[in-house]
């Protein structure tokens, strides 16, 4: 015999349903939008760590502290991190930065408009030392920054007919091999000239500032008295290279040049081919 459910039995546990549903709906709604905040703030990353875990490829010199790599390709002339010397000449003889500026820094008198120019990326950077340093005491001007092809063309073969071509190749680039014409190099004087464009630079308290004081703002000396083996270039004391605050940092502190820190930079940028990150 089928015995029905009595009707009050049907009418308590629909009830009870609808109760339970009810507290279930309030509960949810009540905690959802601080559940979501906790979570949020558990991971709200600042500026510097997003920036470490979009880059996930280091540049370690031997005796610092890993880098994070730029994701470029040091192999073009844009890069920051390029190298540009007698073994790594440019690929374009016709290269020209597109972002060739009057950074606003004091430049020498009677020079050609181009080496009055460097890279906008390094404007900040070139202010700011070039500030400091005249607030130390210095009174310094950008001798040469960007140079054609052709000028280096007619610079070399100005030394060359005077030196001789070897000689001249100790001190200054063939063109196509200097990397003022990548337009993050720049030469420093005095706006006397005193020690200008010779060795004597470096023992003079301009010279001393920038050789203590440039790599904290992304600039390196590039060819130390100590590394003319690796340079292939004699003391050059008053030619200085941006390459960035914190590989300038990095080399510092490693004590190596641009040339002996090519097999870090070929092992990161390989680095960055295999993740795809160029
Ligand atoms: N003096 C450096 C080597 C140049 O000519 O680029
Ligand atoms: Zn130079």
């Amino acid at each position: 015999m089928k015995t029905s459910t009595p009707r009050y039995v049907k009418i308590g546990i629909a009830g009870a349903l609808l109760i339970a549903l009810g507290l279930t709906a309030a509960w949810f709604f009540r905690t959802t939008p601080s559940t979501i905040e906790q979570d949020l703030s558990s991971t709200t990353v600042s500026a510097t760590d997003s920036k470490q875990i979009a880059a996930t490829v280091q540049l370690h010199l031997p005796g610092t502290q890993p880098i994070d790599a730029l994701i470029e390709d040091y192999d073009l002339a844009t890069s920051i991190w390029t190298i540009v010397s007698k073994q790594y000449p440019l690929s374009d003889q016709q290269y020209r930065p597109s972002d060739l500026i009057v950074t606003g820094v004091p430049v020498m008198n009677e020079k050609s408009t181009d080496e009055k120019l460097l890279r906008s990326v390094l404007q900040a950077d070139v202010t700011a030392m070039f500030t400091a340093a005249q607030s130390a005491g210095h009174d310094i001007v950008l001798a040469s920054g960007f140079r054609s092809y052709s000028l280096q063309q007619r610079i070399f073969s100005g030394y060359s007919q005077s030196y001789g071509d070897i000689a001249a190749n100790k001190f200054s680039a063939r063109p196509g091999q200097s990397e003022h014409q990548t337009g993050l190099a720049l030469d420093i004087a005095y706006v006397n000239r005193e020690c200008y464009l010779a060795e004597c630079f470096g023992e003079k308290p301009a010279g001393q500032w920038l050789a203590a004081n440039a790599y904290s703002y992304g600039f390196v000396m590039r060819y130390p008295a100590d590394k003319t083996t690796a340079t292939q270039y004699q003391y050059e004391p008053w030619h200085f290279r941006y390459v960035g605050r914190s590989l300038a940092t990095a080399l510092h502190e490693s004590g190596l040049t641009l040339d002996e820190a090519r097999p870090y930079l070929q092992t990161a940028l390989a680095e960055l081919r295999a993740q795809k990150k160029l």
